[in-house]
Order: structure tokens, then C-alpha cells, then sequence
């Protein structure tokens, strides 16, 4: 079993849209803690396979490519900043295009290996909150705090037309049948699918914002603390 080394660990598991990013970002900022992205890792991962023409569906193709990724995160006062290979991706990472080839290679056993050691790692020393789909099940299946944070499918869609509404492409149609279509993916991988752990706490924040939804985990922190 992996041990949080006496670190805090937060992890924070659920499906796409249900608000764990804005929500992990918020309280790493007031707790403090370091805020860790998984789903940006495999972002970079795809990012890197399509900018490098490999195919990635395919297991043979990125051994080479895993075994030399650099991912480094920096928190900003503005935003996180994501670095992979030292260029900056954090936009980059974030189109429709790779929503879909980041989940695409999130299925890989390959790709799923390399990332774990650097997950674990990123968190080694110091107190923080990992925000994934398989963070409390199998990163951190010791983290002192784990969260599944949840909402409906149509609300989740919509939270995510808001996040991309730059891109012109889009449209809530289009954006619930691309989530509808990666939470089957995620939970039916074989390696590591999206699942509540046994011991995570229930969230759902459809009808709830995203301050009350931090201000509940922050409370749970402070009890877990005491
Ligand atoms: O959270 P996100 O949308 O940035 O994640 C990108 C993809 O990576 C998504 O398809 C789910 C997958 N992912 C995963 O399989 N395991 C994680 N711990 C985090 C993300």
C-alpha cells in the first residue's frame, strides 16, 4: 500500500465536469497544499504523441516517448502554469482534440505505468491535493481525505461549454456526447477505471456551488486535523 509519508494527502475522484479542478485549485490555494493535475499528465502524454505523429491507441508506439516525457507544474499567481518537455502547454492541453486523445491514451497500461511513479512522487514531501480518477483508488489508496465529487450529465456539459466557450466548435450537444462518451471510457478501462473508493465521501455538487462544496471538504480537513 502506498503511504502518504505523514504527508496530508486530498484526493479528489469523479467524472468530467463535476467541478474537482476549480474545487482542488481553490482549497490547495487556502490550505496551502500542493495542487496536483493527473488528468493533465495524460494530457501532456497526448499532447506530446500527437505533436511527435504517434498513434496513440497503440502500446508499442510510446514506450520511447514515456520513458523521456518531462511534465513539470508551476503554480502562478494567475494560473497553474504545465509544462511538458519544457514547452509551456498549459492552453494547448486543453482542446476538444486532446480531451478526446488524452482519454484515448488514459486506457493504455504503458502510458498508466510511467504516470504512476510520477504522481506519487510530485506529492512525496510535501501536503497536497490530487485531483484524478483513480487517485484515492490506486495513487493514494492511503490519503487521509478522499472525495468523489459528482454531478448530473447535463450539468457537468455545461460547466464544460463554459470552460471551452472560447473555442467556437462547441456547442452543449456536442459537449454532453464527448462527456457522455469519456465517462464510459473511463469506466470501463481495464487498468485503474473511475470508481468511488470504498472510503471516499460522496459529493455531489449539481445543486451545490462551487464555495460550499470547498467549504465542506475544508471542514472535513479541519476535523480529520484535529
Ligand atoms: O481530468 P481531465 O479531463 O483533465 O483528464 C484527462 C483524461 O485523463 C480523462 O480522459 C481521464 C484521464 N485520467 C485518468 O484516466 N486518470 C487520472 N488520474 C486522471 C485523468
Amino acid at each position: 500500500m502506498q503511504k502518504s509519508n505523514n504527508n496530508f494527502i486530498i484526493t479528489i475522484d469523479g467524472p468530467s465536469g463535476a467541478g474537482k479542478s476549480t474545487v482542488s485549485k481553490k482549497i490547495a490555494a487556502r490550505l496551502n497544499l500542493s495542487y496536483i493535475d493527473t488528468g493533465a499528465m495524460y494530457r501532456c502524454v497526448a499532447w506530446a504523441a500527437q505533436k511527435a505523429g504517434l498513434d496513440v491507441t497503440s502500446e508499442s508506439a510510446l514506450p520511447a516517448l514515456l520513458q523521456n516525457i518531462k511534465i513539470r507544474f508551476l503554480a502562478a499567481a494567475e494560473k497553474n502554469l504545465v509544462f511538458c518537455n519544457e514547452e509551456e502547454v498549459t492552453d494547448l492541453i486543453r482542446s476538444p482534440e486532446i480531451d478526446r486523445l488524452a482519454s484515448a491514451v488514459s486506457s493504455l497500461s504503458c502510458v498508466r505505468d510511467a504516470l504512476l511513479p510520477l504522481q506519487r512522487a510530485a506529492a512525496q514531501n510535501n501536503p497536497a491535493i490530487i485531483d484524478g480518477r483513480d487517485a484515492g483508488t490506486v495513487i493514494f489508496p492511503d490519503a487521509e481525505l478522499k472525495i468523489y465529487l459528482d454531478a448530473d450529465l447535463n450539468t457537468r456539459a455545461k460547466r464544460r461549454l463554459e470552460d471551452q466557450k472560447q473555442n467556437s466548435d462547441v456547442d452543449l450537444k456536442s459537449v454532453t456526447a464527448a462527456i457522455a462518451s469519456r465517462d464510459q471510457a473511463d469506466s470501463s478501462r481495464a487498468q485503474a477505471p473511475l470508481l468511488k473508493a470504498e472510503d471516499a465521501i460522496l459529493i455531489d455538487s449539481t445543486n451545490h456551488d462551487i464555495e460550499s462544496v470547498c467549504q465542506r471538504i475544508i471542514d472535513l480537513y479541519e476535523s480529520l486535523k484535529k
